[in-house]
């Protein structure tokens, strides 16, 4: 009854038409506009990995969570009840919508996060149209990538990913202030950090998404767009302590950075849980 990896991203966007020029010419995903104004991005045999909604104000709408199995589904949404969490299946309409089969949802209390858990996705025999010459996505079984919060109860919230939705603790990093706790749910290093306020980040802000290229010169390519277009940088290139991602970060038109990464490492074998010191081995800096 464990999840399995991070299914699809879902956000409510103030400025569709900047969300998409950002994606397009950075990261060369595929925009499939809706009738009903929403636009899905595709970036692998899924469907579409993200859901843009236009609206008033950018916030993170939901996110979904893969399952290995309608059985591990149904399992976890029995657990949640248990726990005195409301669990509603989704609307047909709104599977459809998600492209999956099956579909719950929950609201997560700790980081206030709309969450839903889905099997069996719709695949997609078309190869991805990329908007801009690409390698493409490492995803697979290691879901879409990784995604980091800040939550104002770090220890109960990494508790709640731990023992109701099946996390690992991969590592820790503890730095300027800042604690990160690492999780994974699958070999990829990690699927999910939660770090403490700092900042202006407040608990529930969304920090980071990660997305994984299947080739460094992506990454590279990406970084000479980002610069070359003006749009800001949250930190330059570098590469992490924990999980070796060789990556950039930069803001999308929400205010929350994408991070753009190669080479992240994955969990295996008789995997040891360490604590760092500092999140690079090197780069990552600041732009000046
Ligand atoms: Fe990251």
């Amino acid at each position: 009854m464990t999840v399995s990896s991070l299914g699809y991203v879902n956000l409510d966007v103030a400025d569709m038409e900047g969300w998409l020029r950002f994606v397009t010419s950075i990261f060369g995903l595929e925009p499939k506009p809706r009738a009903d104004g929403a636009v899905d991005l595709k970036m692998d045999e899924f469907h579409h990995r993200f859901s843009l909604y236009p609206a008033a104000s950018n916030q993170l709408r939901s996110v979904g969570w893969e399952m290995q199995s309608s059985a591990s589904l149904q399992a976890l949404v029995s657990k949640l009840r248990a726990a005195g969490i409301e669990v509603t299946e989704g609307s047909d309409a709104l599977k459809l919508e998600r492209r999956v089969r099956e579909l719950w949802r929950f609201h997560e209390p700790n980081l206030g996060l709309e969450t839903e858990l889905f099997y069996a996705p719709s695949a997609c025999n078309v190869p991805l149209a990329a908007t801009r010459p690409i390698s493409g996505y490492n995803t697979g079984t290691l879901g879409l990538g990784h995604i980091v919060f800040s939550a104002s109860d770090p220890a109960a919230t990494v508790a709640f990913y731990t023992e109701m939705l099946g996390f690992k603790i991969s590592d820790y990093i503890i730095w300027d202030g800042i604690d990160a706790t690492f999780l994974h749910c699958n070999p990829r290093h990690h699927t999910l950090a939660i770090m403490n306020e700092f900042g202006p980040l407040k608990g529930g802000d969304l920090n980071h998404i990660m997305i994984e290229a299947r080739s460094f010169d992506d990454i590279g390519t990406a970084y000479d767009i980002v610069r070359d277009a003006g749009y800001p940088v949250m930190l330059d290139m570098g590469k992490h302590s924990n999980d070796h991602m060789q990556s950039f970060y930069t803001f999308t038109p929400s205010g929350f950075a994408i991070e753009y990464g190669f080479g992240g490492r994955v969990i295996e074998g008789d995997w040891k849980v360490r604590t760092y010191d500092q999140p690079m081995l090197f780069g990552h800096r600041p732009p000046a």
